[in-house]
């Protein structure tokens, strides 16, 4: 019934990085017509969510990121939309008399009791900050530096309520957990994409920081592991990640289905540089 219901482009409303806008023509032609339930365990800014959000009449989802204040952002935008509009637009005004210390200041104060005022901050350090990286010192707190835009959009009002919208009009259930965890309930006819932190593309460049604990071999292994329980259960499962030997090595009984993409650019938290990068999509179908 609503299959003509969203005409406009819905667009994350987070910068993310490794966020997947930038892979959506190749991947919309495999990504399978029909699934009872879809399932993104490293959600991050949701590009391929909200991509399906706007293709589908009807979407029924489990998503989820280990990051629980992310997590805190898209219920806050579900349910409490008004006030989180409301505390943007104060951190807009507020941020352009004073950059450096309002930037600082709010960093400081992040993460308090009450959650729509933490997702307001989420939001506007996410856009303020150095590259839309999220990265936390060993006590779990904030940490990365004040990025230099001359504009950032704080508000994007419209888009907002547009997801807001989507997200009340589908049945799209949140949780933060690890992987492992967000996917036990995964059945056959279920639909599973995964995007996890990338094994990083060469030995300069430090795989992507998104967690106090890092996505290391052992973490891609344990990935590994999943991806074969589920394809015993004949669930559908599509993959990214760069192409790298490691990857390679521990998905091979998958590389049958792989395409390989050229020159996606991506932001280097560590080298402090954007640069052209290979990457696989692999699949299990
Ligand atoms: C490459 S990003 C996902 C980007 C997303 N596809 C997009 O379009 O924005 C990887 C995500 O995995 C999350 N993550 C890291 N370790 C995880 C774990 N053990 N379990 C679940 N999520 C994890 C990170 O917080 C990050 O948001």
């Amino acid at each position: 019934m609503h299959s003509k219901l969203v005409t406009v482009d819905v667009k994350p409303f987070l910068k993310w990085p490794g966020g997947k806008r930038q892979l959506l023509s190749q991947l919309e032609p495999i990504i399978p017509l029909e699934f009872d339930r879809y399932f993104e365990p490293f959600l991050g800014g949701g590009a391929i969510l909200f991509h399906l959000l706007s293709r589908k009449s009807q979407l029924t989802a489990t998503v989820s990121d280990v990051n629980p204040e992310l997590i805190n952002c898209y219920k806050i935008i579900k349910y409490n939309l008004k006030e989180l509009i409301k505390e943007l637009k104060i951190h807009q005004k507020k941020y352009m008399k004073n950059r450096e210390q309002y930037y600082y200041k709010i960093r400081d104060e992040f993460e308090s009791k009450d959650k729509i005022e933490n997702a307001a901050k989420f939001i506007f350090l996410n856009k303020t900050c150095f590259n839309g990286l999220y990265r936390v010192n060993k006590s779990g707190k904030f940490n990365v530096p004040r990025g230099r835009y001359l504009s950032p959009n704080i508000v994007n009002e419209e888009n907002l309520e547009i997801i807001s919208k989507l997200l009340n009009r589908n049945k799209i259930t949140f949780k933060s957990s690890d992987f492992f965890k967000s996917l036990e309930s995964v059945k056959n006819g279920n639909f599973v994409f995964l995007d996890p932190p990338y094994f990083p593309s060469c030995k300069s460049v430090h795989s992507t920081h998104y967690w106090s604990e890092p996505f290391v071999y052992s973490e891609h292994e344990r990935l590994k592991e999943e991806i074969d329980r589920l394809d015993s259960k004949g669930v559908k499962i599509i993959l990214t990640n760069s192409d790298t030997p490691e990857t390679r090595r521990i998905f091979k009984d998958y590389m049958n289905n792989s395409i390989k993409v050229n020159g996606v650019r991506v932001i280097s938290s560590s080298a402090n540089t954007r640069s052209d990068h290979k990457q696989l999509i692999i699949k299990n179908f």
